[in-house]
């Protein structure tokens, strides 16, 4: 099977010039100007770019969490992920506390294969990590499953305590691979949510009053300490707010090997979302929380400069009536997250591109190919180059839509509502190729339910 992409921009994230793209079986064979070929496919892209296929770095299908499992399936997800322009994603399998992260990767095996329809690579979250279990580590790295992702917050269930963090660093940087922190300070937090309750304060917007940046900042400040001791690599997820960014560049600065993601949540929506009526404010209860509007100029310059590399979605769905109402009488039972996995390089195109704020290069950068290089996915992901797996988005920079969960051309996901209801996007993925196949063309899905495959992850290999 081959498919030549005739005449479109071709931007990835240093390059930007008109071409074809010839593309055999799974792989990008040729590019060039008017490329003397036959293929069993022809798209004209002229007027579009035709970027590397999204890469979002932080997903959470079908995981059970808040007492109630994530709404989107790997089936649903996946889908929803390629109507958006991300043809790879890496979601998080979870350790159960006191088995084996081996098992946790096989029960995420389990609940992906047969069912993406993009491909996938899975990080651990790893919930707890005695001596006799470090071995596991190694295997995991070998499986391909190359970074984990510890929690300072959630304590009584996803949490680690400093110990447990420092064990499992130090043998992540033994094994060259990284680790992802969420960084709140969990313990704290839980102390002001038990003085917020005990006034009364039960309404979503407690869920964000409750967790102050400061406390972020901390975990953020404690996890790079941790790490340069240790001798291993960080990446901090879903970064909020300016007093955390703060500590990145702090770290960064003195030479520390942190790198740091931001989500479209925290560029394009703020504190005032909990204040709608109805309960509504708990659609925005996520974790870390919306914060005041202001950091979001702070997280553009942290995109702008380095200090923050990649933007996620940390998709992480739940139903407003059937799931969230958990939480009706009680903040702290409101399942934390929001959906967003459609959405990302819309919005970000909208919001960086057309908004003046980033180059079209460093819109695929974020998007793509820096998620792809920390996560050892480079270059089969990440770019569009000779040999690299033929991921590709034909995607039409001038065309409008008006995000919503009633618009079936931006919102394929499986729930009841879009986080970003009613905001108008410029740049809409049109085609999307997923290792040399069209699964989505014409707001169509072509793809096949188990078409995605399981990606082995590389080691880190930064610096970058
Ligand atoms: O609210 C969030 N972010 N839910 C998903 C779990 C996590 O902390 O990433
Ligand atoms: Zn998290
Ligand atoms: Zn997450």
């Amino acid at each position: 099977m081959s498919l030549l992409i005739r005449d479109g921009r071709i931007v990835t994230a240093v390059d930007d010039y008109r071409a074809d793209v010839f593309v055999e079986d799974e792989t990008v064979s040729l590019i060039g100007r008017g490329l003397d070929v036959e293929a069993d496919r022809t798209i004209d892209a002229a007027g579009r770019l035709v970027i590397p296929g999204g890469v979002d770095p932080h997903t959470h299908m079908d995981m059970p969490f808040g007492g109630t499992t994530s709404a989107d399936d790997f089936e649903t997800g996946t889908r929803a992920a390629a109507f958006g322009g991300t043809t790879t994603i890496v979601d998080f399998a979870i350790q159960t506390k006191g088995q084996s992260t081996l098992q946790g990767l096989e029960t995420w095996h389990e609940k992906a294969a047969g069912k993406a329809g993009i491909d996938y690579g899975f990080h651990m979250i790893v919930t707890d990590m005695e001596d006799d279990r470090l071995w596991e580590m190694r295997r995991l790295a070998d499986e391909g499953v190359t970074s984990y992702k510890m929690f300072m917050a959630y304590p009584g269930v996803l949490y680690v305590d400093d110990g447990t963090l420092f064990r499992a660093m130090r043998k992540a940087g033994e094994d060259g691979t990284l680790v992802c922190m969420h960084a709140e300070n969990g313990i704290v937090i839980d102390e002001i949510v038990k003085l917020a309750l005990a006034e009364g304060n039960t309404s979503p917007k407690y869920h964000a009053l409750t967790r102050p940046t400061r406390m972020e900042a901390e975990g953020v400040h404690r996890s790079i300490a941790i790490a340069e001791v240790a001798g291993v690599p960080v990446y901090i997820v879903h970064l909020s707010c300016a007093d955390a960014l703060e500590q990145v560049t702090l770290a960064r600065n003195r030479g520390a090997q942190v790198f740091a993601e931001t989500c479209p949540q925290y560029l394009f929506l703020d504190l005032s979302h909990y204040d709608r009526e109805d309960f509504e404010g708990a659609k925005y209860v996520m974790t870390p929380p919306l914060r005041e509007k202001w950091n979001q100029d702070h997280l553009w310059r942290g995109l702008g400069f380095g200090d923050l590399q990649s933007i996620s979605t940390d998709h992480c769905p739940f139903c407003f009536k059937d799931q969230k109402v958990l939480g009706m009488d009680d903040f702290s039972k409101i399942p934390n997250g929001a959906p967003g996995v459609e959405n990302r390089l819309s919005l970000v195109y909208n919001g960086g591109v057309a908004g003046g704020r980033l180059s079209v290069n460093k819109f695929v950068e974020l998007t793509s190919t820096a998620a792809a290089r920390l996560f050892g996915l480079f270059p089969k992901k990440g770019t569009i180059a000779v040999g690299s797996d033929a991921d590709i988005v034909v995607f039409n920079p001038e065309r409008r839509e008006v995000i919503s969960a009633n618009n079936p051309h931006t919102h394929h996901m499986r729930v009841d509502y879009n986080t970003y209801e009613g905001t108008e996007v410029q740049g809409v993925a049109e085609i999307v190729v997923s290792r040399g196949r069209v699964v989505v063309e014409d707001n169509i899905w072509h793809g096949r339910s188990g078409g995605g495959n399981f990606i082995r992850r590389a080691s880190f290999s930064g610096p970058f």
